[in-house]
């Protein structure tokens, strides 16, 4: 499948290494002909990186064989059949790019967009086929995060979210549809949930800046590299979701009204999640998942021991 990708800064670049490695021919465009120039060097040096740790299973010049770049967009898009914009994060730029990529490709065409934070319903009101705009927002870069957040907007056609998912999943990624357009989707606000928190605990004198990096890379970022929110609180109390909502519901609604959310985690929200993680974390497997878990921790642990890229809080 031909690929176009549109803006050639650290995520379109990103874009066009995950979709050329799982085959793809991919013709990448800039405005600007400097940044394209550089485009091929950068390629290069982070294939060579992915090709060193075992990644690849080509040689990096096969890949970057596959990625042609212009300035034009016409020729970047003629042919393709998903296009991946990458260029800055302007409502205004998008609502034009959007605009000129509609009138550029048949209506058959996927048009995603990389935004952080926009949903499509902000940048189409130009286009004659909104039913095709998407937002498809990676973790950075997408080539070793491979998680991606689909994001229809309330026209987006079910067929171009499933045609999305379906391309993404063949290029490697983890795609998680998320199900209404929401400011930041989710990934950046979890993200923010805990930069808010991060935030107050420094101004009100409880820690410092390094200290909390030290419980994010000690504490929770291992655990979460093993389980998220929800399935750490699956393990975390012998019964479950449902006991642990039961133990720890009100302390942790009392620190959010300290921080004036009234979120309270009422029985029937805790019933919906318990319903949804008990497929996986049954209570009956309950010391089975938890040694499962602890086996995890341990190869986190040794591989942090064995590695010299764990280290930027050492002498701190
Ligand atoms: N950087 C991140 O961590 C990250 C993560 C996820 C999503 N995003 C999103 O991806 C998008 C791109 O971010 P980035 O960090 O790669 O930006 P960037 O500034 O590194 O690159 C943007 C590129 O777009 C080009 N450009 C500008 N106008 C253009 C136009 N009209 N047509 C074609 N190209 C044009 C610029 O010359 C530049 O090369 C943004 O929407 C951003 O929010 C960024």
């Amino acid at each position: 499948m031909k690929i176009a990708i549109v803006g050639s800064g650290s995520i379109g670049a990103a874009w066009a290494i995950t979709f050329a490695r799982a085959g793809h021919e991919v013709c990448v465009h800039d405005v600007d002909p400097t940044k394209l120039d550089s485009l091929n060097t950068n390629l290069i040096n982070r294939l060579d990186f992915l090709s060193a740790e075992g990644m690849l299973t080509e040689e990096p010049r096969k890949i970057v064989g596959r990625i042609s770049t212009t300035t034009d967009l016409g020729e970047c898009v003629a042919n393709a059949e998903y296009v991946q914009e990458c260029a800055p994060e302007k409502v205004e730029l998008k609502e034009a790019i959007f605009e000129d990529l509609d009138r550029l490709t048949s209506s058959a065409v996927i048009l995603a967009s990389s935004s952080s934070a926009l949903g499509a319903s902000k940048f189409n009101a130009k286009m004659k086929h909104p039913e095709r705009a998407i937002v498809v927002h990676p973790g950075n870069p997408p080539y070793l995060l491979s998680i991606a957040e689909v994001v229809p907007s309330d026209v987006t056609s079910p067929e171009v979210v499933i045609a999305t998912m379906e391309l993404l999943t063949q290029v490697g990624m983890h795609p998680v549809q998320v199900k209404k357009e929401i400011e930041g989707f989710v990934f950046n606000r979890l993200q923010g949930a805990i930069l808010r928190e991060a935030y107050a605990l420094v101004r009100d004198g409880v820690i410092s800046p390094r200290e909390i990096d030290i419980i994010m890379t000690q504490g929770l970022g291992k655990r979460w590299a093993v389980l998220g929110p929800f399935g750490t609180s699956s393990l975390n109390a012998q019964g479950g979701i449902r006991d642990h909502a039961s133990r720890m519901g009100e302390s942790y609604f009392r620190m959010g009204k300290e921080r004036n959310q009234n979120d309270p985690w009422t029985p029937d929200l805790v019933e919906k999640v318990a319903e949804d993680m008990g497929e996986i974390f049954q209570v009956a497997d309950w010391e089975a998942n938890v040694e499962k878990r602890d086996r995890a921790l341990a190869e986190i642990n040794k591989l942090i021991a064995t590695s010299k890229n764990f280290n930027f809080y050492e002498n701190s």
